[in-house]
This record gives structure tokens, C-alpha cells and sequence, in this order.
């Protein structure tokens, strides 16, 4: 089916979920570092995109799964059936339930605190990480993990509590605010000096801790990676600098946006078409900020899926009464009319999963497996705004 038939049969705006896309790229990510560093293990991060059928694939393709809250931990345990114990239960908030069903299944927990050891413990975890504060790339301190200088002593608490310290953990994070405006912004992905340096640290602590008893057999850097074969850089450089410290364990790695942004696109709809005061052509679309928030601070990029005429710059808007509801500033774009079909591409990290119901409720999402698309997930009905009886 083309794009304009899964419209017509489904609706607009479409999720177009490419699992075939994910499952190559996830296969090439692993191979990449597996290249440099055999031993390397994946764990897909959950949060990224929850489409079933990615998380199938996921499973299917060897990884793990990386997961912050319960529902995402029923999903992998119960639903993809993923052996527990290739389980990281990671995230700065883990409730009490989520640490009993860790500690049932076996599953890694990485303690972001020392707290956090105290309640692993007292739940019944055996097996923890702990998570290595590191700066933001804009030179904020985190609030995520326990900083460098007090692992040896957080390691001492967990040993006191009788847990295992299997692995030591951190994540370079892609947005933050910057300090002087406090604007979001985005860093996506890091460079392969800022993994090197991650690599480096966790593999010192790795090596402090072993006079004190503790064998920490997984180093695991988190995601911020770009997707294959961009990412063989950053495999090179990381294999070379924990072989230098002498690390020989296993590398964890949790990628989300390098397996799954380019396996979605958001099919969307040009409903009415103007010119502002200022001369700039506007395009009211039914999509916007309330499917893709990221717009706010990445526009995605967008293109016409009829491309006839000379491109030239549009103002790309959402249905929502809002000012900041704008998903490109200024996409080039040929001339277009209301019922013309847009597509932004790449949306498939952190888009899907943070979309509201501000406006209408959730479009559904199509997958494509061995070249065909098929519905995945109904677009949600009205009733999902309270809005069951509609006349
Ligand atoms: C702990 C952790 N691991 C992995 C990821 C995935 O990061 P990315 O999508 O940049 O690969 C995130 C994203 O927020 C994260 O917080």
C-alpha cells in the first residue's frame, strides 16, 4: 500500500513504523561494536519507542532491554518475554514495586543513589550497578547516579547490604537546558572523544574497586551513540581505551535513538493554507507539537510526499491553539493545498512515547514487515478523551 492508501484507510496523521529499518539497524549497531570489542551486549532502551513490534525485534535480534518504570519492565518480562536477567532496570525513581519485581526476576538494577542501594536491598535485590554521575554536555553537574569521587564508598554500602556490584553504569544525555537562557537543548549524538572519556572513568573505578573485593565483570555506557557505521568510530576509540586500562569484562551498551529515529515517519495532513502579514506562507497541518514535541527544540525534517514545483520556505503548524505549536519554522517545501500529505521523517525517538491528546486523540501507527504494511495499533478513539458517546 502507498503512503496516500494507508491515509485513506487509516486516517491522518499515520505513525509509519518500519521494523524492518529497525531490525537492520539494529543488527548493524551490534556488529560495529562487536567488531572491536566482542563482548559487547545490548540492551534497547525501552523509553525511546514502545511499539510492540519493535520490541519483538529487538528480542529477536539478541538485546536486552533497558527499562525506567514498571509498565516498561511488565512489557519486556511479560509481554516480549525477555529472559529477566538481560533485564536493566535503570531510571532516577524507581517505586518500591519496580525494585520487587527486579529482585523476583533477577533482573540488574542500577542504583542511582545510596539510598536507592538501601531500598534495593531491603526488596530483595541481589545484583546491582551503580550509576556514575557525569556532567551534562553543557557543563551542569547531573542529577543522575552518584559522583565519581564516592563509588568506592557507595560500593563498600552495597557490600554491607549483600549486594553484588556486577557492573558500573553512566549515560551522556542528549538535551539539557542551557545555563545562560535556559533554553532546551540538544546534543545528538555525542562524540566519540565524550564516550572515550566515559569509557575511561568507569574503567578506572572498575580498577580502584578490585583491591576492596569487588569484580566489576560489565562496563555499561549508556546510549547518546550514533546509528552504524557512523558509530565504528566511537566502538574503535571505546575498545582502545578500556583495553589500555586493562578492563576485560563485558560492554553493555543501551542505545535507543541510533536503533529506532529513522524507523519512524509521521504521515500528516495540510489542511488549510495561508499568508501571514509578514509574507511568510503558513501550512495549518493536523499534526504538530502535540505527536511531536521535540519539535519545540529539533524540528524534524519535512517533505511533501507530491514534489512538484520549486521548493520554498513554509511556516509547518499544528492544530492546536497555540503560538509555539510549529513543527518546522521554515521547511522548503513545494507549492502545497489543504489535503496535500506531509511526512516528517526521522521521528522515531522520544516522539511517539511522549505524544499527548492535547487536541485529538493518538493516530494509529502502521509497521512494515517483509515489505508490507499492516495496522498495528488502532488510532485511539474518542473515547479515550471521556468522549464515549458521541452522537
Ligand atoms: C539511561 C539511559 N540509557 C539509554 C538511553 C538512550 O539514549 P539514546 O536514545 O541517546 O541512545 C537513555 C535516554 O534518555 C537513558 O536515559
Amino acid at each position: 500500500m502507498t503512503v496516500g492508501e494507508l491515509l485513506a484507510e487509516y486516517g491522518s496523521p499515520l505513525w509509519l513504523a518500519d521494523v524492518e529499518r529497525f531490525r537492520s539497524n539494529l543488527r548493524r549497531f551490534a556488529a560495529a561494536w562487536r567488531r572491536e570489542w566482542p563482548d559487547t551486549r545490548i540492551a534497547y532502551s525501552y523509553k525511546t519507542n514502545r511499539v510492540l513490534a519493535f520490541l519483538q525485534a529487538a528480542e529477536l535480534g539478541g538485546a536486552g532491554a533497558e527499562v525506567v518504570c514498571e509498565s516498561e519492565y511488565l512489557l519486556a518480562a511479560g509481554v516480549i518475554e525477555v529472559d529477566p536477567a538481560r533485564i536493566i532496570v535503570d531510571g532516577p525513581a524507581k517505586p518500591d514495586s519496580l525494585l520487587a519485581r527486579a529482585a523476583a526476576g533477577g533482573a540488574l538494577v542500577l542504583a542511582d543513589s545510596r539510598g536507592e542501594l538501601e531500598r534495593a536491598a531491603a526488596h530483595g535485590v541481589r545484583r546491582v550497578g551503580l550509576r556514575v554521575a557525569l556532567d551534562s554536555f553543557t557543563g551542569a553537574c547531573t542529577r543522575f547516579g552518584i559522583p565519581p569521587a564516592e563509588i568506592s564508598a557507595a560500593a563498600g554500602a552495597a557490600a554491607g547490604l549483600g549486594l553484588t556490584v556486577a557492573a558500573l553504569s553512566t549515560h551522556l544525555v542528549s538535551t539539557d537546558f542551557e545555563p545562560a537562557s535556559g533554553r532546551i537543548v540538544a546534543s545528538w549524538p555525542r562524540s566519540p572523544d565524550d564516550h572515550v572519556g566515559a569509557a575511561a572513568l568507569l574503567a578506572g573505578l572498575a580498577s580502584e574497586l578490585r583491591p576492596a573485593g569487588h569484580h566489576v565483570a560489565t562496563i555499561d555506557l549508556g546510549g547518546g551513540f550514533p546509528a552504524a557505521p557512523a558509530v565504528a568510530t566511537h566502538a574503535r576509540a571505546v575498545a582502545g581505551v578500556l583495553r589500555a586500562a586493562g578492563f576485560a569484562g563485558a560492554l553493555l551498551l543501551e542505545p535507543g535513538r541510533a536503533i529506532v529515529a529513522d524507523a519512524v515517519e509521521l504521515a500528516f495532513t495540510v489542511i488549510a493554507v495561508k499568508t501571514l502579514a509578514d509574507g511568510r506562507r503558513c501550512l495549518a497541518c493536523d499534526a504538530g507539537i502535540n505527536l511531536v514535541p521535540g519539535a519545540l527544540s529539533d524540528p524534524p525534517r519535512i517533505e511533501a510526499l507530491e514534489r512538484h514545483g520549486a521548493l520554498s520556505e513554509a511556516l509547518v503548524t499544528g492544530p492546536l491553539c497555540l503560538n509555539t505549536d510549529v513543527l518546522h519554522p521554515a521547511a522548503q517545501l513545494p507549492p502545497l493545498k489543504p489535503g496535500s500529505v506531509l511526512i516528517a521523517r526521522s521521528v522515531g525517538a522520544y516522539q511517539q512515547v511522549a505524544s499527548t491528546q492535547f487536541g485529538e486523540p493518538r493516530p494509529a501507527v502502521v509497521a512494515r514487515e517483509h515489505g508490507e504494511w499492516c495496522l498495528h495499533t488502532p488510532a485511539e478513539g474518542q473515547g479515550a478523551l471521556g468522549a464515549v458517546r458521541v452522537p
